[in-house]
Order: structure tokens, then sequence, then C-alpha cells
């Protein structure tokens, strides 16, 4: 089924897929059967479907995942590989709800901070290895969202005082790391990094206070206007001309491109 989902949306003319988050090591999520990358017969299985995609002449990449703070160690997979609920710091996100548990708990507060965050960028370095035998196009990191990453880099869910905490530089660190350590497995050209500042999923609302101002030289540009110019604006007819203008480099639609006819959702 996997497999028709992304060729239908390669065949009909999807330019670029980025295939869902995967997990790098065993995880808690809300999702009891989301799909993984840490083992070579992970790699066998990925292949299949990106050997698909390529036959009707598809593109697609491989998006790794950690979801940090943003689990519950009573899911079945962490439950029984005892495998901990690793992030910046111990400090629970609000909200969550696994259904599939009993009383529908929200995300865990059996946080183990991160003594060596090291470890974790070699797991990514491994998994994006796989993703590359299995034969993707390039890598999105998603840094947001609220997981892993994204934990890093927001003040509320990082208060390490070491050199990954504190200073925006220290919790870009981690980040950063891993994206170099993807970076050197893949080369620059095939990899790029998903952000965003404006989040507000999975407790990670930052104030308007500490969002201002923008660092001295990195103001936008003049006219630039950021609500109108992002944001579920686009039609495809929009986006190629916007495109052909020379005014983007690139539109992407999600909603519209992961509803599924098969479940009745067209
Ligand atoms: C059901 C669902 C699953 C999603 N899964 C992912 C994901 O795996 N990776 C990702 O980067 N974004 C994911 N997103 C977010 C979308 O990529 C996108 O940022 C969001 O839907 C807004 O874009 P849109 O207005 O074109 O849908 C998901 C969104 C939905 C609704």
């Amino acid at each position: 089924m996997t497999i028709t989902h992304y060729t239908d949306r390669a065949r009909d003319g999807a330019g670029w897929i980025v295939a869902e988050v995967t997990f790098i090591c065993p995880h808690s999520a809300e999702w009891p059967h989301a799909q993984v990358m840490y083992h070579q017969e992970h790699a066998d299985a990925w292949a299949k479907l990106t050997s698909a995609v390529h036959d009707v002449g598809g593109k697609i990449f491989f998006q790794p995942w950690h979801a940090g703070r943003i689990q519950n160690d009573n899911m079945p997979m962490l439950k029984q590989s005892q495998y901990p609920v690793y992030a910046p710091s111990k400090i629970p996100a609000k909200g969550g709800k696994f259904r599939t548990l009993e009383g529908q708990p929200g995300h865990t507060h059996n946080i183990t901070e991160m003594d060596h965050p090291r470890d974790i960028v070699e797991k990514f370095r491994h998994s994006v290895t796989l993703a590359k035998k299995a034969r993707f196009d390039g890598i999105e990191l998603l840094s947001q969202g609220g997981y892993l990453l994204h934990n890093f880099l927001c003040s509320h869910s990082n208060t390490r005082t070491d050199q990954y905490g504190g200073s925006v530089a220290n919790r870009c660190r981690f980040p950063l790391e891993v994206l170099d350590a993807i970076i050197e497995v893949w080369g620059s050209r095939a990899v790029g990094i998903k952000i965003r500042p404006s989040d507000d999923y999975n407790d990670t609302t930052i104030s308007y206070d500490e969002s201002q101002p923008r660092p001295k030289e990195k103001e936008l540009p003049d006219k630039y206007e950021p609500l109108a110019q992002f944001g579920s604006l686009y039609t495809v007819e929009e986006a190629t001309e916007l495109v052909k203008e020379g005014k983007i480099d690139l539109v992407t639609f999600a909603r519209p491109f992961i509803y599924n006819p098969v479940s009745g959702y067209e």
C-alpha cells in the first residue's frame, strides 16, 4: 500500500516527494506502526519503494526523525527495547494523547537527559547511510514540530548549561552537528533542513519577544511580506508562474498530496 501511495503520486507528476518522517532508532511516538530505518532489512524494504518511484520517473527524499520528548515510554516498542526517551533536558512536553494506551496519557515525564549528544548524531549518520543504500535521492532533515532537534532549539525545552544550551549558537549546535554528519554522507547538494520559527505544534510556541528583534544585518528584505509570501496560498498554476518569474525556487504541497483516495478522503 505504501508503494502504491508514493508511486501513484510520482506517476501523477509530483516533481519531488519527501517520504514521511522515519525513525532512526526505537521510538514511542503516538503512532504504533510508524516507519523506521536503522537495520539493513529496513533499507531493503525501503529500496523496493524507491525503485518503484524511480521506475515512474519520480524523485524521493528520506526524512530522518527522532521524536525527542514527544514520546511515551509505555508504547510497545520502547517498553520492549527499554530504549530511553532522550531529550536535551528533563522537561516534559504539555499535551499528547496516546490513544492506544490505557487512560490515554500524554507525553512522558520519564525523560533521560542526553549526556552524549554525539551518540545520537551517529544514529542519524547510520540511518542516512542506510537511506543511501536504499537509493533515496536526498535527505530532508526535520528540525521542527517539537521533536528532538527542535527540543534543542527551543529555550523552554532546552535548559542545558553545557555547549548545547543557553545562547542561540549553542542551541543550534546539535541540529547543525546532525546536519554536518548527514552532509558528510550525502554531500550538501542533496540535503535540506526543515525549520519553522513560528511553530506551535507539540508545545513549541515561543514568545513574540523571544522571536524579536532579528539579528543586526539579517533584516528582512525591503517590502518583503512573510505572511503574504508563505503558507497555503498557492495553486499549482500560481506556483509555476512564480517559479518561472524567478521570484521563488520552490513551493511544496502537503495535504492535497497525502490524501488517501483508497480510504475515502479524496
Ligand atoms: C497527516 C499529516 C502528516 C504530516 N507528516 C509530515 C511529515 O512526515 N513530515 C513533514 O515534514 N511534515 C509533515 N506534515 C506537515 C506538512 O508537511 C505541511 O507542513 C503542512 O501540512 C502544511 O502544508 P499544506 O498546507 O500544504 O498541507 C504532515 C501534515 C499532515 C496533515
